[in-house]
């Protein structure tokens, strides 16, 4: 059988990303097998920290009857110069699959080169496709149609960003992302979403001022300003993207009425978003976190059983 790698979320098609969406809904109203990953390990390669995508995974696999194992990649012979093709290759004779999170998403497709089990990616300095999964569902299941919606990214265009166009792009969702000079979503993430906009029909647009973006938005979506790895230029990134790209409630006065609120997490509160923002009735965020758990299962099913 061929492996199945998740590394961007442009490897499934608009009728699998359906597809996922759609277990997942059965999951979350507990119509699904749960012993569907008995007697399957999958390991957590982990190089950089995580509070929502290992947890959800690891009770994912658990509530699955899989077996999960957590492996730092620094406490991994990694972290002692073993080569990421090598360790792919032993891996792949115990594992069912391997979930990782790494600094550079090329030691990601070296690693999926190399393994002979799928491979998924839990964030990378490029891509993070399981948010989106998660993302995705959070805006079908509150707006029950993903038809005629847009979702305005206001802020950096970091790996988020990038997936979020690669996933609204494959739906039909038009999305509109603001963000200053130099810190537009990747060009490779901007090509790959104008080519499936030319299929699902999607308008993607790049602003530079927020209302601009968020005009009849259903959607504002913001992630930090400093992602894991940006910390050296933490001060310049603050000054260039504040107080213009902060998701405020004057922001919500331009969008479409009823527009919601969405943060991946975790929250920087009062840096790209307000405190008001982050707690008030438009925001589904607390939602969005747990169906990291629900798409979780949904997305080992389509990879491995
Ligand atoms: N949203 C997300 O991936 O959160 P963690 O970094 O906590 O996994
Ligand atoms: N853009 C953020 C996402 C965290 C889930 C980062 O890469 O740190």
């Amino acid at each position: 059988m061929k492996k199945h790698n998740f590394l961007t979320l442009q490897e499934f098609s608009e009728k699998e990303i359906w597809d996922i969406l759609r277990t997942t809904k059965k999951f979350k109203l507990k119509k699904c097998d749960s012993n569907i990953l008995k007697g399957k390990s999958i390991a957590l390669l982990f190089q950089k920290p995580s509070t929502r995508t290992r947890v959800s995974f690891e009770v994912a696999i658990n509530q699955l009857s899989g077996h999960s194992i957590y492996l730092g990649w620094a406490e991994s012979q990694l972290g002692r110069g073993e080569t990421i093709a090598d360790t792919a290759r032993v891996l792949s004779r115990y594992l069912d699959c391997v979930i990782a999170r790494v600094n550079k998403h090329s030691d990601l497709e070296e690693m999926a080169n190399y393994a002979e089990i799928p491979v998924i990616n839990a964030l990378s300095d490029l891509y993070h496709p399981c948010q989106t999964i998660a993302d995705l569902y959070t805006i079908w299941e509150k707006f029950e149609t993903l038809d005629n919606l847009k979702v305005a990214y206001v802020g950096d265009g970091n790996n988020v960003c990038n997936s979020l166009l690669i996933g609204c792009s494959k739906l039909g969702i038009n999305i509109s992302v603001a963000c200053p000079i130099g810190y537009e979503p990747h060009s490779t993430a901007q090509e790959k979403a104008k080519m499936n906009a030319k299929e699902s029909g999607s308008k993607i647009e790049i602003f530079r001022e927020p209302i601009d973006a968020v005009r009849n938005a259903n959607v504002i979506y913001t992630d930090t300003l400093v992602s894991m790895g940006d910390e050296p230029e933490k001060e310049t990134r603050l000054k260039t993207f504040l107080p213009k790209y902060q998701v405020t409630s004057e922001l919500f006065k331009y969008t479409s009425e009823n527009a919601l609120f969405m943060h991946c997490l975790p929250a920087h509160r009062g840096e790209e978003v307000t405190d008001e923002v982050m707690d008030g009735s438009q925001s589904i965020i607390w939602d969005q976190a747990e169906n990291r758990l629900h798409t979780a299962k949904a997305i080992l099913i389509k990879i491995i059983a």
